[in-house]
């Protein structure tokens, strides 16, 4: 297959999305949808797609919230979902529903060129906070959007308010290093947190209308299969999965015990639901 154009300084995160990254998430695909979907339907009803509009999913990973764009905008609209791995956009094509006007591209969505002014919105679900320069990144995503169109996507907010995410990985640090410190414009998971820097990285790339709302929200690590299902989450995903990269089978085992018994504590029937805390972050490309 021909490689796409891509940004250099983007190389790291390639490198991982179509590595580890990548191969965590397609095979856990089903139930990490599952355990996500509470931020779809937030993300969805704030995004407000309407029939026939044409979007762009950036950062779309497998697929599921183009699935949902799908939906909103009919067979009259257009989804075009832009991913930098290989393996999450393989699944998607395989899931994507025949003969419908949804489509996935291999690109950098950093140097991607978009058809100009050809779209109603930009969208994504946590795949914007892996760019290297993210105002360059959006200001060349920009360019897509029809003067008037719309930004609508769900970032991580501190690490602190996303206990989902870092009960595992504080856990894992009784056995593991820690990971290489990161610095607050580093990109990851939790590169969107700061209300200032998104705000400042939306306004040099040109966007208006900037505007932020803190969603707090339980998300049941579980997905209703109770406790061995949770650790799988936990080992597999985010921070944690990236602290035990690697590491001998004796350190993942005490520490899948370790993080065995920490959620038992939280567990809720079938459940094991923890905080997790977003921003829905939406904004217009000006007339
Ligand atoms: C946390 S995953 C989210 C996937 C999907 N949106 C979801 O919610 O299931 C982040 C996604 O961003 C993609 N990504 C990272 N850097 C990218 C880039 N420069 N251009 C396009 N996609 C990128 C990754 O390949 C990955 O699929």
């Amino acid at each position: 297959m021909t490689q796409p154009a891509v940004d250099a300084r983007n190389a790291d995160q390639i490198a991982y999305w179509n590595g580890p990254g990548g191969r965590h998430w397609t095979d856990r695909q089903q139930l990490q949808d599952v355990v996500l979907a509470p931020v779809s339907k937030i993300l969805i009803e704030r995004a407000a797609v309407k029939a026939g509009e044409t979007v762009f999913d950036i950062g779309c990973g497998c697929g599921a919230t183009s699935f949902d764009l799908l939906t909103q905008v009919g067979p009259g609209g257009h989804v075009t979902g832009v991913d930098i791995s290989e393996p999450m956009l393989g699944r998607a094509r395989e899931l994507a529903p025949p003969n419908m006007p949804i489509e996935f591209v291999l690109a950098d969505a950093t140097v991607y060129p978009f058809p100009p002014a050809s779209a109603d919105m930009l969208f994504s679900r946590f795949g914007v906070m892996f760019f290297a320069q993210p105002s360059d990144s959006f200001a060349n995503m920009r360019k897509a959007l029809r003067p008037g169109g719309r930004l609508a996507f769900a970032c991580w907010r501190t690490p602190r308010d996303n206990t989902w995410m870092m009960l595992g990985l504080q856990e894992a640090y009784k056995y593991v290093p820690k990971l290489p410190e990161m610095k607050p414009d580093d990109p990851g998971p939790f590169s969107f947190a700061s209300e200032e820097r998104v705000r400042r990285i939306l306004g040099e790339a040109g966007f208006s209308n900037v505007e932020m709302d803190r969603v707090d929200l339980l998300l049941d690590i579980a997905t209703g299969r109770g406790l061995e299902a949770a650790i799988e989450t936990t080992l597999a995903i985010g921070p944690t999965s990236r602290a035990l990269e690697n590491q001998p089978p004796d350190k993942i085992e005490a520490t899948t015990q370790s993080i065995r018994t920490m959620l038992a504590s939280h567990q809720k029937g079938d459940t094991i639901p923890l905080g997790g805390s977003i921003w829905i972050v939406t904004a217009t490309n000006p007339r």
